[in-house]
């Protein structure tokens, strides 16, 4: 059933090209120049119209709703707002029938995604489900929606349901896009025959699992760990602590790098590992210039670099390379290195990786 893995969580990484394709599967027709997705096509007027997207989740969900909101402001021009769903519900949200609230669950059963959802419906919103498990209440409950299509995940901690998420959801946006004229034609081919390539390049990106454990293996009894990222790999920052914490109980923080000096870098010194996220494209000046204050107090440097990097490679201890790509789809890459990172350090610590203490797949209760 492992399918020769040692556990569900490194089969599921290693899914991730498969599912990534699973998800646009018979919606990106790249060269007709079409997306095709019902749930999308069908509401058009109400995404056109809408004052803003509210996105509610949990988790890594949310980590994924980050994600989608630098795509859909980015790309679309629509304005989105992110909400932990157990936040949203209970502080008396402004909601309006000229909102959109899109939620994000694997299960489709978080219960206070639910609830989110239950509320938005109540005044009036249009709401549309991103779901992975078909015809789970988060399914049901939403008035349109899209299936992500990674098939059953069975390791708690969520791998290839952040990617394929963030796959629908930029297939949204670039629909948005073109519907509202925002993009010329020669810029949404470009996309649409790039996002064509990512499951190759996540494959290319996998390939650094063996420089990975290397790795792993130095800093696997580390206390601490902070990650950081800029822009789109802001969140991807956050949900590799998410996935460090969660199975190997190290204590990990993600922060968008420039917020490093009005806090943490006071932890910082040669015990801290700092996992940054420094592809070319996203703010890459100004993350190598990080990087230079966190060498200067002599914190432990694991970057994540775009193919060929010079520059970071002179600076970091390690560097693990993934393919270049698009800006916006560059977090469908950078997330590769830091699942197998988590995953290779629970297991060098004897963690239950698949079924880490405390954590229950779907969090049906609040
Ligand atoms: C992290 C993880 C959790 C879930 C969260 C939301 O690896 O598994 O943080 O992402 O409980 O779950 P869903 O997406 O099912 O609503």
């Amino acid at each position: 059933e492992k399918g020769g893995y040692d556990h569900f969580m490194l089969k599921e990484i290693y899914e991730q090209p498969r599912a990534i394709k699973d998800t646009y599967r018979g919606r990106l027709l790249a060269d007709q120049g079409i997306i095709r997705m019902a749930g999308i096509d069908q509401n058009m007027e109400k995404f056109l119209n809408a004052n803003r997207i509210i996105i509610v989740a949990c988790g890594t969900s949310w980590h994924a709703g980050l994600v989608a909101e630098y795509i859909f402001e980015d790309l679309a021009r629509i304005s989105v707002e992110v909400e932990y769903a157990s936040e949203f519900r209970y502080r008396n949200p402004v909601i309006t029938d000229k909102d959109v609230l899109i939620a994000i669950s694997q299960s489709g059963e978080t219960a206070d995604t639910l609830a989110a959802i239950k509320l938005a419906k109540e005044k009036g919103a249009f709401v549309f489900g991103v779901c992975n498990v078909v015809g789970s209440s988060i399914a049901r409950e939403t008035d349109a929606g899209a299936y992500t299509h990674a098939g059953p995940e069975i390791g708690v901690a969520s791998t290839k349901a952040f990617t394929t998420q963030i796959t629908v959801l930029t297939l949204i946006a670039l629909k948005l896009a073109k519907a509202k004229g925002v993009f010329s034609e020669s810029r949404y081919h470009e996309y649409l025959t790039e996002l064509e390539t990512i499951p190759s390049k996540v494959e290319k990106a996998l390939q650094s699992n063996t420089l990975i454990e290397i790795i792993a293996d130095v800093y696997k009894d580390s206390t601490n760990c902070l990650y950081l990222g800029r822009g789109y790999n802001f969140p991807v920052a956050l949900e590799g602590a998410l996935k460090l914490k969660e199975i190997s109980y190290i204590h990990a923080e993600g922060y968008p790098a420039a917020e490093m000096k009005h806090g943490p870098i006071a932890l910082i010194d040669e015990h801290m590992p700092v996992f940054v996220i420094a592809t070319k494209k996203g703010h890459y000046e100004k993350v190598v210039s990080n990087i230079q204050e966190i060498k200067s107090r002599k914190g432990k440097i694991i970057a994540i670099v775009t193919e060929g990097d010079e520059q970071v490679r002179d600076l970091a201890d390690h560097v693990i390379e993934v393919p270049e790509t698009l800006e916006s789809l560059t977090p469908l890459l950078t997330t590769i290195p830091l699942q197998l990172l988590s995953y290779h350090i629970a297991v060098m610590r004897g963690c239950n990786v698949d079924q880490p203490r405390n954590l229950a797949k779907s969090v049906t209760v609040e």
